[in-house]
């Protein structure tokens, strides 16, 4: 199906794999696992509508906090989903990257990421980004830092900063803002996901979780995004 009116960026908040698996009486983890079919089938969707950017929330830097065994089963899915999908990302040439501070992430889910991303990193047919140990706060802050610094050394001049500027020091340089956000799981918030980049975006709240969110229901998320004016704080003409 052509839709006469789509994202070039697409950021989706992949929430409720845990009430997904609460609610069949499995654990926590199987949710995530269920999560990461979502994943793949919304990929899937994300290349037959030709958008050029999908950014998803795979781990917040809040997420830390969450019991050991499931950060350490999310650190492993993390590296199982990108040495399973590399074939099928350089298949269809999907460019691989992240944003977040991966310091923290485990050395072999790291170095797999960064070898996926290496191995990518010349196409471009979609540029998948995965928001990894992320949080939007601590973005701008990180940003703030820098141009201080930048500035102290004498690198920048204040009258450098504008918003294309301000946003080469963010984690998502280089990428557009997101056109589109779509949350599942019935929660109305941004959760500390690009705050800064997310000024215009049209938002989308859904209640299917996300283990439940598939390719079709994509689909009618872009159809809604279809018929939205957006006017970036102008009139409309
Ligand atoms: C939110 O659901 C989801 C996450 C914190 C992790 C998202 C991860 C995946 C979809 C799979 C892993 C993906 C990669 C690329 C490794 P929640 O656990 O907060 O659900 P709840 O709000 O119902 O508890």
């Amino acid at each position: 199906m052509t839709l006469k009116n789509i994202p070039n960026h697409l950021a989706v908040i992949m929430d409720g794999n845990g009430r997904w698996a609460k609610k069949r009486n499995l654990d926590r983890i199987c949710g995530h696992i269920e999560g990461i079919k979502s994943l793949k089938s919304v990929i899937k969707g994300v290349i037959e509508h030709k958008i050029k950017y999908l950014t998803v929330y795979a781990f917040s830097s809040e997420n830390w906090q969450r019991p050991s065994e499931e950060v350490d089963s999310l650190m492993q899915l993390l590296d199982e989903y990108i040495r399973l999908e590399l074939p099928y990302l350089i298949k269809n040439k999907i460019r691989l990257n992240f944003i977040g501070n991966i310091g923290r992430i485990p050395e072999e889910s790291k170095s797999t990421l960064l070898e996926a991303v290496k191995k990518t990193k010349n196409f471009g047919a979609l540029n998948l980004t995965l928001a990894l140990s992320y949080g939007s706060k601590e973005e701008i802050l990180n940003a703030v830092s820098k141009i201080a610094e930048d500035f102290k050394e004498g690198r920048i001049d204040i009258e450098d900063i504008n918003d294309g500027f301000f946003s080469s020091y963010l984690y998502t340089a280089g990428i557009p803002d997101p056109d589109f956000l779509i949350r599942t799981s019935g929660e109305c918030r941004l959760s500390n996901f690009m705050l800064y980049q997310a000024a215009y975006t049209e938002l989308y709240f859904t209640k299917t979780l996300w283990p439940d969110f598939r390719k079709k229901n994509l689909t009618a998320a872009l159809k809604n995004y279809e018929k939205r004016v957006r006017k970036f704080g102008k009139t409309e003409i």
